[in-house]
């Protein structure tokens, strides 16, 4: 029988349903005696709420309820001393104002135009206190995180770099990003009596989100429902439950209705996360021979003062290339903002900017080729953990990469090609993410009629998980894809890991092999047939023969030692084209080559969308994305779509993908190393590298907008 394979440009199984709008999405289920909930924030940076006036809301036509600190039901989680503290942000249950724009209060009315409008009636009298949110006046407060992994770290000798003949040392900063989905976060939340309830909510794991809200409302997971089957984009915004979607359950309690609570776009500026504003240090010496003798990486960014974010920003320069000395310190600086969030490539996409901005800064000054200083500090062994890599194939993406976007024409000396009045010049950027693989279960169906059914808790925001959850398992099985569903976003399914880090592919993909092999086995058991055979046999006219209506099967699959033993990443090389107007300081970028190692591609055309998708991430972040604060109001200024710029389809020039698509023989039965990261990383300093490349310009600010080329000498 002509079966699917791994490998295969399938398309989305989902996609019929997106495009014609039969996708239903958590915030669009019709739930009867729906509610409204609308939040109210405060409109100081830092204080104390003394008092609130709530009488005029709460006789506004259709107010159910107002909840304010004052009034609101006790969250068990929320309590000093409770058995899963929830971690945090805790709505309504103090006094403390500690950012502008923290919600003190949430209406319920009967639709959402009386909420909005009741929520407008609420008066709060504060005693304000001095903020600091000005991140460069509170640079020096940076501290350590306690966290083991962000202790500095050095190999060899601190600093070394400074001894070295030749030397790069620049500070590197980008401003506060944030994830703007499409989709606005929303939560619909009802109660079943006292201790059951259920979720339609924005989620990148259900898992995750029963273990939260069981655990702050103090219920049985069991009797808590979460449901996300499609996600209009989250980037890292729903990699964790948030403050709204604890209030949407709390007020549901006291309402005995179902309430649904819709962030508006300018509240998403404020509490689901961000990429947090970062200055980076960097230090490279290299011998004249572009052999690097030291690496130092120092980043600061911010936090807020209620909770503390952590990201792998530094990381990178401890194992990307071969140095015999290298050290990092990593420190946050805690502000009267919201708490930032990992956003697509955390950690990560920040500290391969400023490395790879500064290792092209090297190589002018060493008047060699960038790849050629690449090569020249390749590493076959991860230095930091002087273990062997699972799979690398950054080379072959150097190469494939260079080839693609024309690197012979790249002039040497920048600001010297030009096509009429534009500026040419070409630029790489790398990067590197943990290949990572998490425990996961998955339950299979097969039914007399040949079809099949798999279930898993996973996620989809974006990458089209089910659609390559169907091409391993038609493979797997060897069967058409057309006889495969796949269902996901819903608790009540087996257990699998938040869709985040990269690591779907990795994890689900090998619970979906597991479980087909054993139902494989299971059939060929019940065909009187030793089980490793691989005889072709007919799955249906087994169960019809049998009589069975139905052959279910639950697998478990996890990883063993061998992150232990390897070092395991997926590895980028971006390269860019671009053109840039002198006069006007435009930069267009022309053509982006994106070429990945992230081991065997599941499903070729999922996989390009996903490379795509985060070279536009990336273009975002180096051209147009930049969250405008006011330090005097402690408000962003830009929290819409229309003043901050993410890239339309205008920005967005021909993008190619290219895989080197060898199976890592390590991490997993597929061989899959993950790709949702990887796809941004590098692609803010190889479009940063080309600018320079074209106009002799380093800009070391991001983002690049025409002002800065032109002011920039
Ligand atoms: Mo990704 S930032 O782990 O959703």
């Amino acid at each position: 029988m002509k079966h699917d394979m791994i490998g295969d440009p399938l398309n989305r199984v989902d996609g019929r349903l997106k495009v014609t709008g039969g996708a239903t999405y958590s915030g669009e289920y019709k739930i009867p005696g729906l509610t409204y909930g609308v939040l109210v924030p405060a409109t100081i940076t830092s204080g104390t709420l003394v008092s609130m006036d709530t009488k005029a809301a709460e006789r506004a036509p259709g107010v159910l309820a107002v909840i304010t600190p004052f009034n609101a039901p006790k969250v068990p989680g929320f309590q000093p001393g409770a058995a899963k503290p929830v971690k945090g942000l805790k709505l309504f249950n103090d006094d403390q104002v500690h950012f502008n724009g923290q919600p003190i209060a949430l209406v319920v009315a009967e639709t959402f135009e009386r909420a909005t409008y009741a929520a407008s009636l609420v008066k709060a009298t504060y005693k304000a206190a001095p903020f600091e949110t000005d991140f460069h006046k509170n640079f020096d407060k940076g501290v350590v995180p306690n966290e083991g992994k962000y202790k500095d770290y050095v190999r060899g000798e601190a600093d070394a770099y400074k001894n070295a003949p030749v030397i790069v040392e620049q500070d590197y900063m980008l401003p506060s990003e944030m994830h703007n989905p499409m989709e606005l976060h929303v939560t619909i939340a009802f109660w079943d009596g006292d201790d059951k309830v259920t979720l339609y909510t924005k989620s990148q794991g259900v898992i995750g989100s029963q273990r939260a809200i069981a655990g702050a409302f103090g219920l049985d997971p069991a009797n808590v429902q979460i449901n996300s089957r499609f996600v209009g984009g989250a980037f890292g915004s729903s990699l964790r439950t948030w403050p709204h979607e604890f209030a949407a359950v709390q007020a549901a309690k006291l309402v005995k209705r179902p309430v649904k609570l819709t962030l508006t776009r300018e509240q998403m500026f404020t509490l689901v996360g961000y990429r947090p504003l970062t200055i980076q240090k960097i230090g490279l010496g290299a011998a004249a021979d572009g052999k690097l003798v030291g690496i130092t990486h120092e980043s600061h960014s911010q936090t807020a003062v209620y909770e503390e974010f952590t990201e792998n920003a530094v990381n990178v320069s401890r194992f990307l290339y071969a140095s015999p000395n290298a050290n990092t310190r990593y420190k946050v600086v805690p502000l009267n903002v919201g708490v930032p969030a990992p956003m697509r490539g955390p950690g990560e996409a920040t500290g391969s900017f400023a490395l790879e901005s500064a290792l092209d800064e090297l190589s002018y000054k060493l008047k060699l080729d960038p790849i050629e200083l690449r090569l020249r500090n390749y590493t076959y062994t991860d230095p930091e953990r002087n273990l062997p890599w699972s799979s690398k194939f950054l080379k072959e993406c150097y190469q494939q990469g260079s080839e693609r976007i024309g690197w012979d024409k790249r002039p040497a000396e920048p600001g010297t090609l030009r096509d009429g009045e534009w500026m040419v010049g070409y630029g790489i950027g790398c990067g590197a993410f943990g290949a990572y693989r998490s425990k996961t279960s998955a339950k299979i169906k097969l039914l007399p009629d040949g079809t099949v059914n798999i279930q898993s808790a996973t996620s989809d925001i974006g990458p089209g998980t089910a659609t390559s959850m169907t091409l391993i398992a038609a493979d797997t099985l060897g069967i058409p894809a057309d006889k495969i569903t796949f269902e996901l976003g819903n608790s009540s399914f087996p257990v699998a890991p938040t869709q985040g880090g990269s690591q779907t592919c990795s994890s689900v993909g090998s619970a979906v092999h597991d479980v087909c092999v054993a139902l494989k086995q299971k059939l060929n058991s019940l065909a009187g047939l030793p089980t490793d055979s691989t005889a072709a046999i007919d799955y249906s006219s087994i169960l019809q023969k049998l009589n069975l209506p139905v052959l279910e099967l639950t697998q478990d699959s996890q990883a063993g030692d061998e992150a232990k033993n390897y070092s395991m990443y997926s590895f980028s090389a971006h390269f860019a084209q671009v053109y840039v107007h002198p006069l006007t300081g435009v930069v267009k970028v022309k053509k982006l080559v994106a070429v990945v190692d992230g081991g065997k591609i599941v499903n070729r055309k999922t996989a390009s969308s996903q490379m795509i998708g985060g070279a536009v991430g990336g273009l975002g972040m180096v051209l147009t994305e930049e969250a405008v604060f006011d330090d005097r109001y402690g408000r962003y200024v830009n929290g819409n779509f229309a003043d901050y710029h993410v890239p339309v389809n205008a920005d967005v020039p021909d993008i190619e993908a290219i895989f080197i698509d060898k199976p890592d023989p390590i991490i997993n039965p597929v061989g899959s190393k993950g790709l949702g990261e990887i796809s941004l990383i590098g692609v803010a300093a190889a479009v940063a590298n080309a600018v320079y490349n074209a106009t002799g310009k380093r800009i070391r600010e991001l983002p690049i907008t025409p002002d800065k080329i032109l002011t920039t000498t």
